[in-house]
């Protein structure tokens, strides 16, 4: 019955045409909200079909999870449930549009947690119910990948690195919703490996480091390093000749060093090291080592077997730690070397947003996507993977790389 009234709708709306198969096609004046709640930030944006954004809004819950060590979910779905509403609506009103003048609802439905993603979902598909509003249905790791279209000149093939306070993927995007997986993470995160090393320095015991993420205080920390040598730190997973990640060895070799040099400085309390810039320096280096290392090999392994054409050389690192600088810089230097040109959105379409999306909603319905399917609960995937699997693949073909170190390139 819902289905039949917001087909009918549709077919009288100036803006949205309908063919047989029920595709949506989009115009220049097609209003999409998106909304994203799959961790801890309510995010939620306005865009036209252009791609424009006309108006967003962040509720972010970062100072509030620092003070759990770690994103609580039971909280942030409180917050989620909380902010939703307020969030969409200043969304809206920043567009100078109501809830009627939008023609799709783009809504995050995995992968995240489970109770973050269902606020979201609940409240898209309420909004769809209330206003006859076709939905659809968000990965928010796609999401991350293709925002970077919406910047630069990105023409399907290319590689994506995508890396954050949940996830570490190496994948191939060959298509709006057509993804390769080559690598991804084995333990934690970088984001959250990031944010607990930060923690475990006590970075945020410093007024200039106190309201920023780890990964951030991690990164200013480092800039401010005198001798950025002083740590040595393994590179994780050496000898394995996949593109997965382990950020895991790195946090507990951080741990031992902190240790000993706390036990030398006798820092107790609320006190730091005073090498801690040095400590963040070499630590960030390790990481990005790491990254360069699994990334070189899944660029040899798309070259080997010819899922990138010369004229496609190109990645894109995206999700919160691709905000990282020196990160940044050492995927574009391995780019340089390898013949590639390294991209990133900005730093505000990084970490999570409304607007990515939005867009990917954008993108899905300049494919043609189906729009008239409901959201069901099962749709919802805290795990769901990104595209299809090809790590074992890439295991087999056994490509051996030459490592890279940074701290004298960069
Ligand atoms: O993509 P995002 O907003 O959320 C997830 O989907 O996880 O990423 C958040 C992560 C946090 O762990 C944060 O510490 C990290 O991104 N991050 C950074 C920087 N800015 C944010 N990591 C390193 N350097 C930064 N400048
Ligand atoms: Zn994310």
């Amino acid at each position: 019955m819902l289905l039949h009234k917001c087909l009918r709708r549709l077919v009288t709306s100036s803006v949205i045409r309908i063919c047989p198969s029920r595709t949506l096609y989009t115009s220049s004046n097609h209003i999409i909200l998106g909304i994203e709640t799959s961790c801890d930030d309510t995010g939620c944006a306005v865009i036209d079909g252009s791609g424009n954004i006309l108006g967003e809004s962040l509720y972010s819950q970062n100072a509030i999870h620092t003070k759990y060590g770690g994103v609580n979910p039971l909280v942030a779905k409180i917050l989620h449930r909380e902010n939703i509403e307020p969030a969409v609506a200043e969304a809206l009103n920043k567009a100078d549009k109501t809830i009627k003048d939008v023609d799709a609802i783009a809504v995050t439905t995995k992968p995240g947690l489970l109770i973050s993603l269902q606020v979201g979902v609940r409240y898209a598909k309420y909004l769809a119910r209330m206003h006859s509003k076709p939905l659809i249905p968000i990965h928010h790791m796609e999401a991350h990948a293709l925002i970077a279209r919406k910047y630069h000149d990105l023409e399907f093939p290319f590689l994506v690195l995508l890396i954050s306070g949940g996830h570490c993927l190496l994948a191939l995007a060959k298509d709006v919703d057509e993804f390769v997986l080559l690598g991804k993470g084995l333990d934690n995160a970088p984001g959250e490996v990031l944010d607990k090393v930060a923690r475990r320095m006590k970075l945020k015991n410093r007024p200039e480091y106190s309201r920023m993420s780890g990964g951030r205080a991690v990164e200013l920390a480092a800039s401010k390093a005198s001798n950025p040598g002083l740590f040595e730190f393994p590179l994780p997973l050496a000898r394995v000749r996949d593109c997965n990640f382990s950020f895991s060895g790195l946090k507990d070799s951080l741990e031992r060093k902190l240790i000993k040099k706390e036990f030398e400085h006798q820092a107790m309390g609320c006190e730091l090291i005073p090498e801690v810039n040095d400590l963040c320096a070499a630590f960030q280096t390790a990481v990005a080592e790491h990254l360069v290392h699994r990334t070189h090999r899944a660029i040899m392994f798309c070259e080997k077997n010819n899922l990138i054409t010369p004229n496609h050389r190109k990645i894109v690192v995206s999700g919160g730690v691709a905000c990282n600088n020196f990160i940044f810089k050492s995927i574009e230097y391995l780019a340089n070397q390898t013949g590639y040109k390294a991209y990133r959105p900005p730093p505000q379409v990084c970490t999570d947003n409304g607007v990515m999306i939005a867009w990917n909603g954008l993108e899905k319905l300049r494919k043609q996507y189906d729009a008239h399917k409901d959201i069901c609960v099962k749709d919802i995937d805290p795990t769901a993977p990104l595209g299809k699997n090809l790590v074992n693949q890439v295991k087999s073909a056994n490509i051996s790389t030459k490592v890279t170190r940074l701290k004298h390139i960069i």
